[in-house]
This record gives C-alpha cells, sequence and structure tokens, in this order.
C-alpha cells in the first residue's frame, strides 16, 4: 500500500532532517536564513503599506484635468510639473518655460500640478487678460493672500494688499494707494529732486577713488533707500550721504534683510503645499521679526518728530499720507507701520534691481543711452533740472524703462485664485469649469520673451514701444510688468517716477560703458531670471 500523501511528505521531512543532522546543521542555518528573508519581506510589506497612502495621497488629484477635459502637462509622479520646486535644481521660471514651450501656440492653457495642487498655466496673453481684467470678479485674489491664512501672526504682512485677500483687500489697498496718487507724487516731487542731486553727489565723489567703476547694484539699491525713507517717514536714510563707504547702512540692511527672507519664504509656501498644515506648526512668516521691531521704532519715532516741528501741512509725503488715516480713520500705530512697510519693502527692491537692470542694459546698447541722452538735453532747463510733468512725459526715457522690464521680467508669473466659480473658453467647441479655490498662472516672462510677441526677444530695443505701442500690448496681455487689471502693482507711479528721475541724473551726467565682460542673468534661488552678482560698470563723467 501506499503511504498516504501526508505520511509520505512527513516522511521527506524526516529524512531530510536527518540528514541535516548528519551533515552537521546546514539545515538550521536555513533555518535562521528563511527567518530572515520573512523578516525582510514583512519589513517590505509594511513600508509598502506605510507608503501607499503618500503616495496616494500625491498623485490622488493627477486625472482632475483629464476628467474635466484639459489637456495636462504629464506630471513626475511625486514631484509634480514643476520639480523644481521641491528639488531646487532648477528655478520655477525654467521649469514653466519647458511647458510653456511644448503647448504654446496650440492650446489657450493647460492643467499643471503644482506637486500634488492642480493648477491652470495659461498660454494665450488673451486669457491673461481676461483672468486680470475682465473677469476680475472670478479672480480676485491672489496666491500669497491666500496663504496669510497660515501665518496670522504675521501682524504687518496681513496688512500688504500684496498678501490680503476679499474685502480686507479692498479696505487697505484703498487706504494705501491714496497716498500714491499722482498729484501727491506731483506734490512731492522735490524729494525726487533732492534724492537725484544727492545721487549724483555721491557719483561724483566715488567714481574717482575706484576708476570710474561703481558697483551698480549697491548704488541703485542705495538710492532706492535714500528716496523711499525720505517720502515714506521724512528722513534721511543716510545711505547716499553716509561717509562710511562701502557699507550699506541699518534701514538698507534691514529692507534687504526683509527682502531675501519673504522671497525664501514665498518659495518654502510654494513648497509646502504639500502638506499646508506644517505652515501652521511652524508657524511660518513672511517678515523677520527684527525688522518688525526696526520699522515699527523707525515709524513711532518719525511721527515724533513730525509732531513736534510740526510741519505736516507743508510737506506732502506718506508720512502726513499716515497722518490723515489716524486722523481721519482711527488707524492704530500697527496699522501705519503696516503701511508704511508696504511701499518701503514692495518698492525698495524692486525699484532698486529695476534700475539696476536699466543701467545695464543702456551700457549695452550705448546708441539707446544716447538717444536717451538727447531726450533728456533737449527737454531740461538751463540749469538741468526737469519739472513733474514734463519728466513723466518723455516718450522715449518710458520706452527704455519698460523694455528693461520686459528683459527682466522681475515679478515673471502672477499666480490668482478662482473666487466665483467660472469657466474658461477653451476653443470654438470646448470649454473648462473652474472651480472656486482653484489656482491660475500668468508666464508674463515667457510671454516678454515669446519670438511671437517681441521679434529677436533677448535684444534690448526701446523702438518697440514706439508710438506708445507698450501701452497696447498691456491691453492685450502681452506686456504686464506691473500686472493689470484692479490688481495692478500699487505702486506703479512711484517706481516709473523713481526711476525716471534717477536715469535722467545719471544719463545727463555720465556716459555708462559695460566692461568688456557681458554678465549674463540666471535664475535665482526662487522666482527670476536676472543679472546676478557685483553689477561693474564704468561711469565718465560729461565735462559741464
Ligand atoms: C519697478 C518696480 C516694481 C515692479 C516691477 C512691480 C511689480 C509688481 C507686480 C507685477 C505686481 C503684481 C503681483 C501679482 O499680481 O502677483 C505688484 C503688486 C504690488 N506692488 Fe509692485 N512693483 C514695483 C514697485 C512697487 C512699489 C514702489 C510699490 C510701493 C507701494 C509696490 C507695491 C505693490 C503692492 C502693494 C502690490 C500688491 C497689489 C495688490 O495685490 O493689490 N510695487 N507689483
Amino acid at each position: 500500500m501506499l503511504p498516504a500523501k501526508n505520511d509520505f511528505e512527513s516522511n521527506v521531512h524526516l529524512h531530510s532532517h536527518s540528514n541535516q543532522l548528519k551533515t552537521g546543521g546546514w539545515g538550521c542555518r536555513n533555518t535562521k536564513r528563511g527567518n530572515m528573508y520573512i523578516l525582510i519581506t514583512l519589513i517590505l510589506v509594511l513600508l509598502h503599506l506605510l507608503l501607499l497612502p503618500v503616495y496616494l495621497y500625491l498623485t490622488w488629484h493627477h486625472k482632475y484635468w483629464r476628467k474635466r477635459g484639459l489637456l495636462t502637462a504629464k506630471p513626475l509622479t511625486l514631484l509634480g510639473t514643476y520639480p523644481g520646486l521641491l528639488t531646487r535644481k532648477r528655478n520655477l521660471v525654467q521649469d514653466v518655460q519647458s511647458v510653456y514651450n511644448k503647448y504654446k501656440g496650440k492650446h489657450r492653457a493647460v492643467g499643471v500640478f503644482v506637486t500634488r495642487q492642480p493648477q491652470i498655466l495659461v498660454l494665450d496673453p488673451q486669457l491673461a487678460h481676461e483672468v486680470l481684467v475682465e473677469n476680475f470678479r472670478c479672480y480676485r485674489d491672489s496666491l500669497t493672500s491666500s496663504y496669510m491664512q497660515h501665518a496670522k501672526w504675521d501682524k504687518y504682512a496681513k496688512r500688504n494688499p500684496f498678501w490680503a485677500a476679499g474685502d480686507t483687500w479692498r479696505r487697505l489697498r484703498t487706504e494705501a494707494q491714496a497716498g500714491l496718487s499722482a498729484n501727491r507724487l506731483k506734490q512731492g516731487y522735490a524729494i525726487w529732486e533732492q534724492s537725484g542731486k544727492k545721487l549724483t553727489n555721491y557719483m561724483a565723489q566715488h567714481v574717482n577713488m575706484h576708476n570710474n567703476i561703481l558697483e551698480t547694484r549697491d548704488l541703485c539699491f542705495r538710492y532706492t533707500a535714500d528716496v523711499m525713507c525720505d517720502f515714506i517717514w521724512g528722513i534721511d536714510a543716510g545711505t547716499l550721504t553716509s561717509d562710511e563707504q562701502g557699507l550699506p547702512n541699518m534701514v538698507q540692511e534691514m529692507a534687504s534683510k526683509w527682502t531675501s527672507y519673504a522671497f525664501y519664504m514665498i518659495s518654502i509656501f510654494m513648497a509646502s503645499i504639500i502638506a499646508p498644515f506644517s505652515r501652521l506648526l511652524l508657524r511660518l512668516r513672511f517678515y523677520p521679526k527684527d525688522t518688525d521691531e526696526f520699522f515699527s521704532k523707525l515709524t513711532k519715532e518719525s511721527i515724533e518728530l513730525r509732531l513736534k516741528t510740526g510741519y505736516e501741512v507743508e510737506r506732502i509725503d506718506y508720512l502726513s499720507h499716515l497722518l490723515r488715516l489716524r486722523e481721519e480713520k482711527n488707524a492704530t500705530h500697527d496699522d501705519l507701520v503696516g503701511h508704511a512697510l508696504t511701499v518701503m519693502l514692495d518698492g525698495y527692491d524692486t525699484t532698486g534691481s529695476a534700475l539696476m537692470h536699466a543701467l545695464y542694459y543702456l551700457s549695452e546698447y550705448p546708441a539707446a543711452q544716447q538717444k536717451l541722452r538727447t531726450e533728456f538735453l533737449n527737454n531740461a532747463t538751463k540749469t538741468k533740472t526737469l519739472d513733474f510733468d514734463k519728466l513723466c512725459d518723455l516718450p522715449y526715457l518710458e520706452q527704455v524703462i519698460y523694455e528693461s522690464l520686459r528683459l527682466s521680467s522681475l515679478i515673471p508669473q502672477y499666480t490668482k485664485v478662482c473666487t466665483h466659480p467660472t469657466n474658461i473658453q477653451l476653443n470654438e467647441f470646448k470649454r473648462v469649469e473652474v472651480e472656486q479655490g482653484m489656482t491660475i498662472m500668468i508666464p508674463n516672462y515667457q510671454f516678454h520673451h515669446d519670438p511671437k510677441y517681441f521679434p529677436e526677444p533677448e535684444a534690448f530695443k526701446p523702438e518697440r514701444f514706439d508710438n506708445a505701442e507698450h501701452h497696447n500690448l498691456v491691453r492685450q496681455g502681452i506686456l504686464l510688468p506691473f500686472s493689470d487689471g484692479p490688481r495692478i502693482c500699487m505702486g506703479m507711479r512711484l517706481a516709473l517716477l523713481t526711476l525716471k528721475s534717477a536715469l535722467f541724473h545719471i544719463i545727463s551726467n555720465y556716459q555708462v560703458v559695460r566692461s568688456k565682460k557681458k554678465i549674463k542673468t540666471a535664475g535665482d534661488s526662487g522666482f527670476g531670471v536676472v543679472l546676478q552678482g557685483d553689477i561693474n560698470l564704468e561711469y565718465r563723467r560729461f565735462l559741464q
């Protein structure tokens, strides 16, 4: 009789077991190894079980756009469409460029994923105009304003319209921009005339010491710190008059610290979209605490000084506007500091950087520089001054500034939030619904560098904007250096005046010459693709 199957198997087991005993116990080692394999398998299974929810969390939405009929720019499984946000190997402009190049001209928009979060990338400037201007009602907030819900303790950031949403944004913007009207700037024009003189005096003192070479980034930031401090607080920041050569003073140091901190934090907020609750846990903020304290003290002391000297009636500047807000709207000390900081912090770095780029491009293009100088000389008085209205109306000067802003695109993209459900017409037959809360990015850097809209896009050609063409291009959503619509840059007039006045004073007195080496633009830590490092330019003074 054949043994039953189980008996047979147990025989084999017994047999092999006795063999193992005979051969000195390798079976024992085998069992150990077997156990190890089981353990490893268990660990791997466990790891997968732990990672599965993470994987599902990160990729859950990846079919979002396909389901809604919008073409998807294929995301990387874990990193989304813009991997540079997490890997930091490329900046956002470069990541957006790859997507833009692939789909532009064929589609009005594509669906992308910022890590796991669906977003719309606009590819058609006309759609950008729709979002910023025509359909603003449905895209009222900016992505940065949505961050404030996770940084409520940042008391001055939340008073800046840039970071504000909804009705708070409207109130803050109305309060703040009344102090920046064309009329007020005109009444305070002496500030710019005086800063222009300080700038040329500073240059005259320093060019000889350095073989006519001036590091232009430092020069421009000294100038914008001087103008902004005089306009906002009525004080001489000392950046153009101090004896301490080469050393940034306290105001400049604080403003620069704020800029690098705020930009870094914006990139951290973008990356933390993967786990927004972490922002609350880490109590993230945009304004560093010591700059808050510094500027609060500065505002308090400036108000005390103004009230003591009692010249708020004569001097029209931002401080006189703040004092009126205190009187008429019961604005608190924190409200006043918040408004003052909005102008200083949103205006100092942007305007300084814009001036530096303009001077660099003028040094690269001597014919444009000469044409600008001729415009100045033809319009200035015998005493080499220009009144406010004339300065604001010089056409070539404005073209130079817009062309420089186009090339540098200092704020390279705007991300808006859908605040009211709407839709986008993708083509004649198809449209996509946009849900409330959805974000939509306008890649103005890409528009500004697209040869379709700007032939030879990397060349500096202010003549592109002859006959005020830049205004037409803004209306078409193609040229957006200050954005457009109700959330257009609040300080645009202030920035233009500051740039125009500085260029008038520098270019009428100096020939700006580039060194032999061309300075290249490169992607910076988070946003722009701009001139990097020291910008050493030669300034040759004209004989009077
Ligand atoms: C050349 C210099 C400047 C450039 C290129 C510039 C550019 C811009 C751009 C593109 C925006 C829109 C950002 C977005 O929608 O995401 C903006 C907003 C803003 N800018 Fe400027 N800006 C400059 C100077 C200034 C100055 C001097 C101030 C001072 C008041 C200022 C205050 C603001 C504020 C408060 C906002 C937010 C507006 C809102 O959301 O309602 N900017 N700026």
